[in-house]
């Protein structure tokens, strides 16, 4: 049945991007002046979990890198590294200038002037910024003429509304795509493809596709890994082709897989939260806030905190409930 498995893992990235044709021709506008020497608007992308930020974002740049000779380009996700020196530096060693550099203890200042060093255009691509818990990082790092920002985050009404007003007014002179929800027949697309690239042809029936999209509700992620997980089951089973049989028995596999790699890619703080809030089930904000102060040596701040309960909110780990002053946060179950 599988004739090439990679295509049906999450991080494998198509040749070609379905139904977001508009929004990488207005990206790729937007970008266009540096293939002429110029600086270009900064970015946003913002749309619910599984709508391609992430996927978008990398295929611009990396068109964009195979069109103009000589620029370059980074990735970090601010999930995974909060602090503003490291994700200053995971950007410059992308850009290849930090061989000579230790990811700790080095300046800041240092790491910037390597980019301000470049003799070409910098992209760097800032993934989930909404709980950047710095935004002198961001704006450290567009005060340098030749560094384009690429800023991903679910909902920017909540990343601007934690910003300094001077920042957030500059940020919103960016340019912004939102990437909305995929309808059904574009999930189908999608899953097509991967079927097309990765299984022998004709081993699954159409009803199968039909389900998982439905089943996805709008987020490819869901789409494909329910799809992984399907194949898995038919697999295992010695079944000849894909059906709806496949599909049902491992919707749940598919939801807790997505659940533990949302778990996985958090950062340590992050982390601390959704931990306690697992081990109490329910807990209300000022023990949780208690608790978490307990159980780490150098706590981030409130606002930071709140911050990264809200991502894990979007992420669908937590549940929170009643209002600002009594809130209440629960695990989620996959
Ligand atoms: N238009 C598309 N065509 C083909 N595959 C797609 C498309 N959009 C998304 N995908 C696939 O769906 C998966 C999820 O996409 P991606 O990670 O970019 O979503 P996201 O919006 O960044 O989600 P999150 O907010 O959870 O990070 C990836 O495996 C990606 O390859
Ligand atoms: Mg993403």
């Amino acid at each position: 049945m599988i004739q090439n498995a990679r295509v049906l893992k999450e991080d494998w990235v198509p040749q070609e991007l379905q139904h977001r044709d508009g929004d990488l021709q207005h990206l790729s506008g937007e970008l266009k002046p540096i293939s002429h020497g110029l600086g270009a608007k900064n970015i946003i992308i913002t749309g619910p979990s599984g709508t391609g930020k992430t996927t978008v974002a990398k295929y611009i740049v990396r068109q964009l890198d195979q069109e103009v000779l000589g620029i370059h380009w980074g990735y970090v996700n601010a999930i995974s590294e909060t602090s503003k020196s490291a994700i200053i530096y995971s950007l410059v060693r992308d850009a290849g200038r930090a061989n000579d550099l230790r990811p700790e203890g080095t300046s800041t200042a240092l790491l910037l002037d390597r980019l301000r060093d470049l003799d070409e255009h910098f992209v760097g691509i800032i993934d989930e910024v909404d709980v950047l818990d710095d935004e002198r990082t961001i704006q450290a790092l567009w005060e340098i003429p030749n560094v384009t920002l690429v800023l991903i985050c679910i909902d920017d009404d909540d990343f601007f509304a934690d910003l300094d007003s001077r920042v957030a007014s500059r940020i919103r002179g960016s340019a912004k795509v939102t990437l909305e929800k995929y309808g059904h027949d574009e999930l189908v697309d999608i899953l097509w493809g991967r079927i097309d690239a990765g299984l022998a042809s004709g081993v699954v029936e159409e009803g199968t596709v039909d389900h998982i999209a439905d089943v996805a509700a709008g987020d490819a992620r869901h789409a494909i890994t329910l799809l992984r997980r399907s194949v898995r089951d038919a697999v295992e089973n010695g079944d000849e082709s894909l059906t709806i049989e496949n599909v049902r028995p491992v919707q749940d596999d598919a939801r807790e897989e997505m659940h533990k790699r949302a778990v996985n890619k958090l950062g340590t703080h992050q982390r601390h939260l959704y931990e306690i809030i697992n081990d109490a089930g329910e807990i209300g904000a000022s023990e949780l806030h208690a608790r978490y102060e307990q159980r780490v040596a150098d706590p981030r701040v409130k606002s930071t905190r709140r911050k990264y309960l809200q991502s894990l909110e979007y992420y669908q780990l937590i549940e929170p409930s009643g209002s600002t002053r009594a809130r209440q946060y629960r695990h989620r179950e996959p």
